[in-house]
C-alpha cells in the first residue's frame, strides 16, 4: 500500500450532500432575485460558506453590508440543515462503505479533510460517525480550500506526513489545496479534470488502483 493515510472530502466525495447545498444556495438566490446556476455551483465545491457566499453575489447588483450577509449565509444554513434531516445510513452507499473498509484493511489510516462545519452532523446521519481515524473539518481551520490547512491538520490529527497521504476530492479547489499541501490528489467528477491530479476517478471504488 503506498499510502499510509487517506483523507477525504466529504461533500460531493462520501456522500451527496452537495445536492443539498446547491438546492439551499439556489433557494436563498432565488430569494433576492441572484442568477445562480449549476457552473457557478462548481465554485461553491470546497469553499467556506461565507466564501460561497461572495461568489453568489458576484452576480447581486446591490451591495450587502457584512451583517446582512452573515444574516443571509446563516439563512441558508438553516434551510441546507433541514434538507440534511432527510439523511440517513441509506444515504452511505455500500460502494463508498466497501472501499473504506478494504483500503483500512489495505493498512490504511482514514481520515475527513472538510471545509464544511457540518461534517460530524452528516457523518453521524450516515453512521459513520465513530468511523474514522480523524476529523478535519471546518471548525479547526482559518483558511479554506484551496489553502491546504484542512488537510495538513488532517495529516496532522493522523500523525503522518502529507506525503505520506491521499487526498481524495470532488473539487478543483480541494485538488489546488492537496497539491499546495505536498499531498497526491485523486480527483471525482469535475475534479478528475485537474491538470495536477495523481488518480483520476470515474466512481469511488476506483480508488482501490492505489492497492495495485
Ligand atoms: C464544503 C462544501 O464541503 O463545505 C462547500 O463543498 C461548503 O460547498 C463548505 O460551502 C462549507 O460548508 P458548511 O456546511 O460549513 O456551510
Ligand atoms: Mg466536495
Amino acid at each position: 500500500m503506498r499510502y499510509k493515510g487517506i483523507i477525504f472530502d466529504l461533500d460531493g466525495v462520501i456522500c451527496f450532500t452537495d445536492q443539498y447545498h446547491y438546492q439551499a444556495w439556489k433557494a436563498l438566490a432565488d430569494e433576492i432575485g441572484v442568477y445562480f446556476d449549476e457552473t457557478i455551483n462548481n465554485r461553491l465545491r470546497g469553499v467556506s460558506r461565507m466564501a460561497c457566499m461572495d461568489i453568489i453575489l458576484e452576480k447581486s447588483e446591490k451591495t450587502y453590508t457584512q451583517e446582512e450577509k452573515v444574516a443571509m449565509a446563516e439563512r441558508k444554513n438553516g434551510m441546507y440543515i433541514e434538507m440534511l434531516k432527510q439523511m440517513s445510513p441509506a444515504d452511505l452507499s455500500p460502494e463508498v462503505k466497501e472501499t473504506l473498509d478494504t483500503l483500512r484493511a489495505a493498512g490504511a489510516k482514514l481520515a475527513i479533510g472538510s471545509s464544511s462545519k457540518n461534517a460530524k452532523r452528516i457523518l453521524t446521519c450516515i453512521g459513520l460517525g465513530d468511523y474514522f481515524d480523524a476529523i478535519s473539518d471546518g471548525t479547526n481551520i482559518s483558511h479554506s480550500k484551496p489553502d491546504p490547512e484542512v488537510f495538513l491538520k488532517g495529516a496532522e490529527f493522523l500523525g503522518l506526513d502529507p506525503a505520506d497521504c491521499l487526498v481524495v476530492e470532488d473539487a478543483l479547489a480541494g485538488i489546488d489545496a492537496a497539491v499546495a499541501g505536498g499531498f497526491d490528489g485523486a480527483g471525482i467528477g469535475e475534479a478528475a479534470t485537474h491538470p495536477q491530479v495523481r488518480w483520476k476517478l470515474e466512481r469511488f471504488s476506483d480508488l482501490k488502483k492505489v492497492l495495485d
